[in-house]
């Protein structure tokens, strides 16, 4: 088959290195003389058939470190289970695939290249099960992606945090306080843990290994008995008492399929449980979203060149139903169907069981090693 026009796709939350994949795909679509498209805002465009041509001329020149996406992203469209809102305000739930598969067929895209995390590459999945051809790029600054190594944004993430906690250090010996920083990442404790070693932080708390506040504590007294009044302690987002919950900041309504729930707050409740504890005073700080914004790393420009140039050399060789994948220093690529796998719930919060795949920190990754080698608190 004989490639002429291909499309992209960026969903879900923004990384850095959308604009970098985006440019590389269209350069190696240039190179081969292959038109490139792009939907704007995600599966919302493939629904309304919004897209633009991809010029390397104006709109798709100067994306190598500019942040966010040209195209648009949603993270709150899954167009097999839509969410309509009636006029008389009730809700229906549509499956609309069947007007996004006509869409990409009328205009005559030859393959789709869905940059996105799990829920994207469900729904890229389920397109090919509908005879559209698609390409997955493994995109999430949570780098909870199965079957790759890194996701493109997770290290610019991790360099975000890294510096939040070397400017948190100086003002913790300052004032003798322990700071907290909460990052994000969803079910996985990737930025939380990569980005404590890095900053050499004292307590790393991970979904992953559920905590007990005494263990933290016992640590950050260590230290005061050490000459040490101070402490830094790193909270992902997703972590949790042992014996407790989630902290869930907001649940949303979304539609069914999508990640309805926000977290947020577990770093405020680790705060004010130290200085309860301790009598030292606790503050802290939730970082947000400037760890998905802005200019992406050279590492992460680099690794977004390597996904689009390989997803474009992929669908040039007829390899579909993919997703590119970044595994043992090595491009390559693995079925869409092995990424999802029983992946029932997008963003349940059992990651690694029947119900999801998404990727977490193993117990036996060296990162794990090193953080206890160095004395450092899981809060086990
Ligand atoms: O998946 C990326 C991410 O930034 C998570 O780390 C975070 O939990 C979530 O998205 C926030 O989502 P939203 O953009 O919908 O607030």
């Amino acid at each position: 088959m004989e490639l002429k026009k291909v499309a992209i796709l960026t969903n879900g939350g923004d990384a850095p290195g959308l604009n970098a994949v985006i440019r590389a795909i269209t350069k190696t679509a240039r190179t081969n003389g292959v038109e490139c498209y792009g939907f704007i805002e995600g599966y919302k465009g493939l629904l309304e058939n919004n897209f633009i041509r991809l010029d390397l001329n104006s709109n798709a020149s100067g994306l190598l470190n500019k942040g966010g996406t040209i195209i648009g992203t949603s993270n709150s469209t899954n167009v097999f289970n839509y969410k309509v809102v009636n006029e008389d305000g009730s809700v229906e739930y549509k499956d609309l695939s069947d007007v996004c598969v006509e869409n990409i067929k009328n205009d005559g895209f030859d393959c789709l290249f869905t940059l996105g995390g799990d829920g994207t590459q469900k729904s890229s999945r389920d397109f090919t099960l509908k005879g559209i051809r698609c390409i997955g790029v493994p995109k999430t600054i949570d780098n909870d992606v199965a079957h790759t190594d890194e996701t493109f944004g997770f290290n610019t993430a991790v360099s975000v945090a890294t510096e939040a906690i070397d400017r948190l250090h100086t003002t913790a010996e300052s004032h003798h306080r322990v700071m907290v920083l909460e990052v994000m990442g969803r079910y996985a404790g990737w930025i939380a843990l990569e980005s404590a070693i890095a900053g050499g932080a004292d307590v790393a708390l991970i979904p992953e290994i559920p905590y007990d506040i005494n263990s933290v504590v016992a640590k950050i007294e260590e230290r005061r008995q050490r000459g040490k009044p101070f402490s830094i302690v790193v909270v992902s987002e997703g972590a949790k008492p042992k014996d407790g919950e989630l902290v869930i900041k907001k649940t949303l309504d979304d539609g069914k399929g999508l990640d309805n729930v926000r977290l947020g707050g577990i770093g405020e409740k680790v705060a004010n449980d130290i200085e309860a504890l301790t009598g030292i005073v606790s503050r802290n700080t939730t970082l947000g979203y400037v760890q998905r914004g802005g200019c992406p790393t050279p590492q992460d420009r680099l690794l977004s060149t390597r996904y689009g140039t390989k997803a474009m050399e992929l669908a040039l060789n007829g390899i579909f139903n993919v997703l590119v994948n970044f595994k043992d220093g090595k491009m390559g690529y693995v079925s869409l169907e092995d990424v999802i796998g029983n992946n029932k719930e997008i963003g349940a919060a059992s990651g690694n069981t029947k119900d999801s795949n998404i990727r977490r920190i193993p117990m036996d990754h060296d990162f794990i090693k090193v953080a206890r080698d160095l004395g450092m608190s899981l809060g086990d």
